[in-house]
């Protein structure tokens, strides 16, 4: 194979940079494309420029591996504060973050007590700090109009959720939402929501197994949650959480919104396991399904990968499928279970960097996810021979298990946060110096195709 083209003398340069901290050599993703590359980093852990770099500091090949963006993932649930830290916590979760090569995460408000007011958000706070291997962004629950002004101060996003899950018991009815979304537009942050209509619910099933699940909740009560979605104010930074149908792809496409698909229901049916543990809300779906959600991703038409974290203990999951709660971990293994299935040749390179590593970041307003001056050097060397089996036992959940046990993985060889290793070997070799962030620049608003477009 012909080597990939060297980019000419340093073409993009930040400015205003004194020497590189460190400079980085290999094939990178650039532009769309992998592409023999430098960057040189700068004290602040910014890339400063790309190109050849001729002046010292330690140099870095990667050699035969490949240097991407380190990935945002939208949406997890690190349960803290909780009654159970021993299933997740802040600290263990950004650890499987790190080691799956995750370098923020959007921490999701169902904590017990939920992020309804500005208080618990500061605890909160006070809880990333210290102890959080990577970046994280606080979702705020909009459930007390009075608390909204001081929560939008403080928090990163809002999610909304439209019907009964972990942790939310009370929700809004759906003719209430389109007043909480006018009240939240002016507020500019990213509004996440959780979208099942529960009128759509089919009461009385006693669910045994997933295909019971799927009935009791059924697409219908997606494709209803979306109504008052599509028609939200434009200003209104709206983004749908983990859209198992083809036709909510289509449907949020037409109406310009941000959504988000996660790995299992892109990777799993109602089919794959008959335990609780393969019970989540929403429900995983029919093969045929799951089949169309996967062939819209490999299109590129499903803006964000997220991977709806949630852990529950084996103990939780044990109890009959009806009383089981809802949830699967999956911050450690949603990249490397993609980055397999490129290595594979099902899905380009070029679509999961910009629905795991790009796209989100933008929607955060983060300077993250492409390798461009001015990012924070932010990335990950993967080496795509190095294929593993996953197992729950190398895995770093406290929970102990995965709906993924003996599926291929590619895990991240190396990730650097602002310049420096926090994996190498595939170890983790951090420090906990993660910190709360909140959109830096206003999400970009349409994020169908268009949001290919270099901006920020
Ligand atoms: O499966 C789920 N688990 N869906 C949710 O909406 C909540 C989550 C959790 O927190 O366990
Ligand atoms: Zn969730």
């Amino acid at each position: 194979m012909a080597p990939p083209p060297r980019l000419r003398s340093t073409e993009n340069e930040a400015p205003g940079s004194g020497p590189p901290a460190l400079i980085l050599a290999g094939r990178a993703f650039v532009r769309g494309t992998l592409q023999a590359v430098e960057f040189a980093v700068d004290e602040d852990g910014r890339i400063q420029s790309l190109g050849r770099i001729r002046r010292g500091a330690p140099r870095h090949d990667v050699g035969d591996a490949v240097i991407l963006p380190a990935a945002t993932d939208l949406h997890v649930h690190l349960r803290e504060p909780g009654p159970d830290t021993k299933t997740e916590n802040l600290a263990t979760g950004t650890v499987e973050a790190a080691l799956g090569g995750v370098t923020l995460v959007g921490e999701m408000p169902n904590t017990e007590p939920p992020v309804t007011d500005v208080e618990v958000l500061e605890d909160k706070e006070s809880i990333v700090n210290g102890r959080a291997a990577v970046d994280v962004l606080l979702y705020a629950s909009p459930t007390r109009p009075g608390s909204l002004d001081g929560l939008a101060r403080h928090a990163g996003g809002f999610k909304i959720y439209l019907s009964p899950t972990t942790g939310i018991a009370d929700v809004p009815s759906l003719n209430e939402v389109p007043s909480l979304l006018d009240r939240l537009a002016p507020l500019r942050l990213p509004v996440s929501v959780h979208a099942e209509d529960p009128r759509q619910f089919r009461q009385g099933m006693d669910a045994k197994a997933p295909p019971d699940w799927n009935v009791e909740r059924p697409p219908a009560a997606e494709a209803a949650a979306l109504l008052p979605l599509v028609s939200a104010p434009r200003a209104l930074r709206l983004h749908v959480a983990h859209v198992t149908e083809a036709a909510s792809v289509t449907r949020l496409r037409e109406a310009g919104l941000s959504f988000e698909a996660t790995p299992h229901h892109l990777l799993l049916s109602e089919r794959s396991g008959k335990s609780a543990a393969w019970k989540v809300n929403p429900p995983l779906r029919s093969e045929r399904d799951r089949a169309a959600l996967w062939e819209a991703f490999c299109r590129g038409e499903v803006p964000s990968l997220a991977s709806d974290h949630a852990p529950h203990s084996g103990t939780a999951k044990e109890v009959d499928f009806a009383r089981a709660p809802s949830g699967m971990p999956g911050v450690e293994t949603m990249l490397p279970l993609f980055l397999a299935r490129v290595r594979s040749g099902d899905l380009p390179l070029s679509t999961l960097v910009a629905a795991a590593c790009d796209r989100p970041a933008r929607w955060l307003g983060q300077p993250l996810g492409r390798l461009a001056p001015g990012h924070r050097a932010n990335f990950l060397v993967v080496d795509f021979r190095a294929r593993t089996t996953i197992s729950a036992r190398r895995l770093h959940a406290p929970c102990g298990w995965t709906a993924f046990e003996g599926w291929e993985g590619i895990f991240p060889r190396e990730h650097y946060r602002d310049g420096q290793a926090i994996v190498l070997g595939g170890e983790y070799v951090g420090r906990p110096v993660g910190r709360v962030v909140r959109p830096e620049f206003a999400p970009v608003p349409s994020p169908g195709t268009r949001l290919v477009r270099p901006s920020g």
